[in-house]
């Protein structure tokens, strides 16, 4: 790295688009491994994130919020104890600060419903009472994530959601690797920036 030149991070930028490009069919396809596994819910996990995203479609919720909400568990398979990290991290770079929020907090806020049967403090969310996100995110679990899990509830399919997958994961709003001041403007060297190691 130290000795790399402006002309090698030429020849890397031509080629991280491609390789970027093909970031929605990783994402679908780590979502479908949630297929199979309902540990102990009447629903698998896969029905589960489409129920939710399907709630928040029908309830007229936009794009983005819909894609948040079918992505919400992506983490579970890799993220097993602390699966609201990995999926807020897969989508910061293409969602606002609000859903980043919502998805990266939603562990905690989900657990209103059930933390106390497990011996633990279902209040655990008030460490944020007053945060702007609260009600938005308490809203999501109230009303999307919470009642997902209904064998019989309209599940819309995975191709229906896929399209609106590439459109909010097409280009990067933002980078961990540019100043917030001043947005994330497209072109190739920010879509490096967006990918840089
Ligand atoms: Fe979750
Ligand atoms: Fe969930």
């Amino acid at each position: 790295m130290e000795a790399s030149t402006a002309e090698d991070w030429k020849i890397i930028g031509s080629q991280f688009g491609s390789f970027a490009g093909k970031l929605p069919d990783r994402v679908l396809a780590h979502l479908a491994l949630l297929e199979g596994d309902c540990g102990g819910f009447a629903v698998d996990r896969l029905t589960h994130s489409l129920q939710t995203a399907t709630l928040a479609h029908r309830d007229g919720r936009d794009e983005e919020y819909v894609v948040c909400a079918l992505l919400h568990d992506v983490g579970d398979t890799l993220g097993s104890y602390n699966h609201a990290d990995i999926a807020a991290a897969i989508l910061r770079p293409f969602v606002s600060e609000e859903n980043f929020w919502m998805v990266e907090k939603h562990g905690i806020f989900q657990g209103y419903f059930f933390f106390h049967h497990l011996g633990l403090d279902r209040d655990l969310r008030e460490q944020f009472r007053g945060h702007r996100w609260f009600a938005r995110t308490e809203e999501f679990c109230a009303k999307y994530d919470g009642p997902a899990f209904d064998p019989r509830a309209e599940t819309l399919p995975l191709a229906f959601f896929e399209p609106m997958v590439r459109r909010v994961f097409a280009r990067p709003r933002r980078s961990l690797y540019v100043s917030d001041k001043g947005g994330m403007p497209a072109g190739p060297d920010r879509a490096v920036a967006g990918g840089a190691r």
